[in-house]
């Protein structure tokens, strides 16, 4: 099934849905189901609970009303949809009941085993669950076909995407309609299979997990690559405050998860440093302490950028640059003259005594072993034309002089410049590369479909572009370069590249169409 050929009916406006667990989670399902009429109850085990729920949402639907995004009348009318209740008997009528209660299987079953026994055979019972699988929970139940994951972001209200996650007894018809009711509610609704960390927890770890690598081998220091990731790659944060945000305990817990789900595959290696700090306590912002110090008065770390060098008057570009040729426009734009120069086989910018190329995942130095001695690769960027870091690293055999060419051309781009040392794949390119083979995988594995996989990314993550949409943008050819030097650079099967990409490589296709 696929959002495409989803032509299920949703829910209607008057079914009653109910929500079980009025924490976090629960609260902002609840808002999201009343918010578009249905009548709503919300069930805690726990009173307290359930009145700390509706307050919150009372205060978040305030601030709206505040901003002038909410009449009071609507948020009356909201509120008056949801009806506490503690006593599971009130759900008998509902046709949808979403459980976020604690993430446990043993409690989630025992809760699904009472919902059967009393909400009627057409009710849809759905899980919020973030990593337990669904088919696992629905291995007791009478009717496994009738539970689904229905995945959401936090906080709920606010994040667009909704995971629908079919275990192996999952019905199609359940999975649709819960995907079309997700629409509904205002949702960017996408189908995936139980498999560990569903889409997004899955390809989101390589969003970390390079960048602390990158880190560990000396590479460059966090606030440089915090910088390059968002002004390079166009992500919204950087990969260490993201991690500092989440907390430390929990990113690392959820990576440790998916990598035993996964029998230990290297791609998911968990990181020592991320252990380290939760280890000693520093949790990120809610401990005042991660990667970087949030005491008052700590010194901020700033990013490393290099200037330095003259403005060239001329560069030669030979080959076709394909992705970075808004680069080339980007010069000619500051009025150096640009000389073009036709070769199928390479591509390159000649400054001064340097030769600029974009990274393929190889050393630079194994780059100028190859050829011209005075090599240096600089690294992909969303939009070259408007990117305001971007990173480079030089060859070991690189002089002196060409450096500063270098330097000198980025800084006559007003392009801060982090020239970082010799990591292969650089910075943007590399992670980029590494979500898009995890992506590849989840869609060669059924998991998901590649539109599907970038819906997720950029609705339950906010990545600036999907990754396969992203791949087909650099060139499929350039992406599978990429992650096959990577992999025989490191001799590491963590960097294999997906059998699919490898397959669109040779076909001579995209991943859309
Ligand atoms: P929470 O701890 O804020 O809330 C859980 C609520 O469930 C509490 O109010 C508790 O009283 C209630 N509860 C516990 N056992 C119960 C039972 N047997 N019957 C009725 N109520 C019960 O938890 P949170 O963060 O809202 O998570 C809930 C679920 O959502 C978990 O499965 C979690 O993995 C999942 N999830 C959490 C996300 C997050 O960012 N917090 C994101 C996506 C999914």
């Amino acid at each position: 099934m696929t959002a495409a050929n989803n032509s299920m009916a949703p829910l209607d406006k008057s079914a009653q849905v109910s929500v079980i667990g009025a924490g976090t989670m629960g609260a902002g399902i609840a808002q999201v189901a009343a918010a578009y009429g249905h009548p709503v109850i919300l069930f805690d085990q726990n009173p307290e609970a359930i009145q700390r729920g509706l307050d919150h949402i009372k205060k978040g639907l305030q601030g709206q009303v505040k901003r002038g995004k909410m009449t009071e009348e609507a948020l009356e009318a909201l509120l008056s949809n949801i009806t506490p209740a503690t006593d599971i008997a009130a759900l008998a009528d509902c046709k949808l009941v979403i459980e976020a209660i604690i993430e446990d299987l043993g409690i989630k079953r025992g809760l699904l085993a009472n919902l059967e026994a009393t909400c009627s055979d057409d009710c849809i019972l759905a899980s919020n669950t973030s990593s337990i699988s669904v088919t696992a929970l629905g291995a007791e139940m009478k009717h496994p076909e009738r539970l689904v994951g229905m995945h959401f972001f936090n906080p709920a209200p606010i994040m667009k995407l909704v995971e629908i996650v079919s275990g192996l007894a999952t019905s199609e018809t359940v999975a649709a309609q819960t995907h079309a009711t997700a629409s509904a509610w205002g949702k960017q609704a996408v189908f995936t299979k139980s498999t560990p960390g569903f889409i997004v927890n899955r390809v989101a770890r390589p969003f970390y997990a390079e960048s602390l690598r990158i880190e560990e081998e000396g590479g460059a220091d966090i606030a440089t690559l915090d910088q390059l990731i968002k002004g390079a790659g166009g992500f919204r944060m950087g990969p260490f405050e993201l991690m500092d945000l989440i907390g430390h305990d929990v990113n690392y817990a959820v990576t440790c998860s998916v990598f035993d789900a996964y029998y230990q595959d290297p791609r998911f290696l968990p990181s020592l440093t991320q252990k380290a700090l939760v280890e000693c306590g520093r949790l990120g912002r809610k401990s005042g302490y991660g990667f970087y110090d949030y005491s008052e008065g700590a010194e901020k770390l700033a990013a490393k950028t290099f200037t330095g060098g003259n403005a060239p008057e001329a560069v030669q570009v030979v080959g076709d640059l394909g992705v970075a040729n808004a680069l080339v426009e980007r010069i000619a734009a500051k009025e150096i003259n640009v000389e073009k120069q036709a070769s199928d086989s390479e591509s390159y910018i000649k400054v001064g005594s340097a030769r600029l190329c974009l990274t393929d995942g190889r050393f630079a130095t194994e780059v100028a072993a190859a050829g011209n001695h005075n090599t240096a690769v600089f690294d992909l960027a969303i939009d070259y034309s408007s990117a305001s870091s971007l990173a480079v690293a030089f060859a070991d055999q690189c002089n002196e002089e060409a450096k500063q060419d270098v330097i000198g051309l980025f800084n006559a781009l007003e392009i801060n410049l982090s020239v970082i040392d010799d990591i292969p794949g650089l910075v943007v390119m590399r992670t980029v590369a590494m979500l898009a083979n995890e992506a590849s995988d989840a869609v060669n594995q059924g998991v998901c479909t590649a539109a599907d996989a970038d819906i997720a990314m950029r609705g339950g993550v906010n990545y600036p572009k999907g990754p396969l949409a992203w791949t087909d943008e650099v060139g499929v050819a350039k992406i599978f370069n990429c992650l096959s030097n990577l992999q025989q650079c490191y001799g590491e099967d963590r960097y294999r590249p997906s059998a699919l990409i490898r397959r669109k490589f040779f076909a001579g296709a995209t991943f859309h169409g």
